[in-house]
């Protein structure tokens, strides 16, 4: 089978190296791809929100099937237009991909479905938010509907900060939309819980806690995510179990009731405060750096599953996973999230010693005359599996170390709440 793969990051290095390893593979075409898909797949440059030309070029290379890894695409619709013109899609369609594309119609289910999450108010005027204010105390957190490349979050601990946040987002901070949501803040753990689903069944997909926080011990600004871990130990038969029955089964019937069934990988982002979960939000992929935690420890054949997904044939699959833990280190361009300089080369990557259960994932990267050059704020995801967080972390520094890229940095601290 010929795949097309779309997207870029880390995430799409991951599930490269997956559909390359699996049997019903024959080529894989990456749109656009980065340095680490080139060793696996043919990548082909074209702006992926450019449906018209990708549609041309999965034709061209023959593609059979479509593997969407980022949320853009998804979200305007790439899943609808391939199916009109008869192109086999793995994704949640433009309706469905609204769970992570508008949080204000992610929270209205929400509330329609008695789904647990931080109590809210969707805002398009100043008084609406004075309203909320008033009978909210602080912290409180504010986000803009629409997609944000994870800019659209803040947590506000004053009503100036609110009003001028809520001000600009008004006036079209944002190109995708110009309504806000504001929250209660919640207290607690984070985890990610992750499925796949078709029309008429879902199946477990790991789970993972990530790192947001540029700095160690978890502060400075937000970023796409400096390292994770999988599995989650927060995550037990109880809670998995609430989890389902609170929030993925009402979602899901929700969808399929208004006619959209949900189809693809869901990434639900849970808090955990008293052994309870609420819903901070949903993503219609899956994440990224958790995908490259969650993949290595996948032993089932990946396009196996995704083509049962598609052919709405999830109930006959096993999904079996590795007892193995997995962490995975960010290395990132500095200055990142802020201003960062890319093409930086990486001198030392093809000379570092990787053991049997290290992968090195290919973020942000390009090739230019056989060397390779940092093209991103995340540079490279670098990954291992072994018997204890603490050892993979150890293990992955001294990868780090030896690849000892004066243009970059790195958390050290990844896991510290499951190793200390
Ligand atoms: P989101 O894009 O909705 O996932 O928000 C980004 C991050 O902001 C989350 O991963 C949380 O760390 C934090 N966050 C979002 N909503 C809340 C909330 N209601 N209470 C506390 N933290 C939140
Ligand atoms: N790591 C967070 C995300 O993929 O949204």
């Amino acid at each position: 089978m010929n795949i097309g793969l779309i997207g870029s990051g880390g995430r799409e290095h991951a599930l490269c190296q997956k559909i390359y390893e699996s049997k019903i593979t024959n080529n894989i075409i990456c749109f656009p791809g980065n340095a680490g898909t080139a060793q696996l797949a043919k990548n082909v440059e074209v702006d992926i929100l450019d449906f018209k030309k990708l549609l041309k070029l999965i034709r061209k290379f023959r593609i059979e099937l479509v593997i969407v890894g980022p949320e853009e695409p998804l979200v305007r619709g790439l899943v609808d237009f391939l199916h009109k013109n008869r192109i086999k899609v793995f994704g949640p369609n433009k309706f469905a991909s609204k769970l992570e594309g508008s949080k204000a119609f992610m929270k209205k289910l929400c509330k329609q479905n008695n789904i647990p999450t931080a109590g809210f108010k969707v805002c398009t005027s100043k008084k609406q938010v004075y309203d909320f204010l008033n009978k909210n105390k602080f912290p409180v957190v504010i986000k803009a509907d629409g997609l944000a490349a994870g800019k659209g979050v803040t947590i506000c601990e004053n009503k100036k900060q609110v009003l001028n946040i809520s001000e600009e987002i008004f006036k079209g901070k944002f190109k995708s939309s110009k309504k806000i949501v504001l929250e209660e803040f919640l207290e607690g753990e984070e985890v990610s819980y992750f499925l796949v689903v078709d029309k008429n069944n879902f199946k477990f997909f790991g789970t993972a806690q990530d790192h947001k926080r540029v700095k160690e011990k978890d502060r400075g600004p937000n970023t796409g995510g400096m390292g994770a871990y999988s599995p989650a130990p927060l995550i037990n038969k109880e809670l998995e179990k609430k989890i389902i029955e609170k929030i993925v089964k009402p979602t899901l019937r929700a969808l399929k009731k208004g006619n959209n069934p949900y189809k693809g990988f869901l990434y639900v982002g849970l808090m955990i405060k008293n052994k309870e979960p609420y819903l901070i939000e949903y993503n219609v992929r899956m994440g990224d750096p958790e995908c490259q935690v969650i993949l290595p420890r996948l032993k089932t054949d990946i396009v196996k599953i995704i083509k049962s997904c598609v052919q709405d044939n999830l109930k006959n699959i096993k999904i079996k996973w590795k007892k193995e833990k997995c962490m995975t280190i960010v290395l990132c361009s500095k200055g990142y999230p802020g201003y960062y300089k890319k093409g930086k080369l990486l001198e030392n990557i093809k000379k570092i010693k990787l053991r049997k259960s290290d992968i090195v994932y290919h973020a942000g990267t390009k090739i230019i005359n056989n060397q390779i050059y940092s093209n991103g704020g995340r540079v490279l995801n670098i990954t291992s599996l072994g018997k204890s967080f603490l050892k993979v972390r150890k293990n992955i520094i001294r990868v780090l170390k030896n690849l000892n890229w004066k243009y970059g940095f790195y958390r050290k601290d990844i896991g510290w709440r499951a190793i200390d």
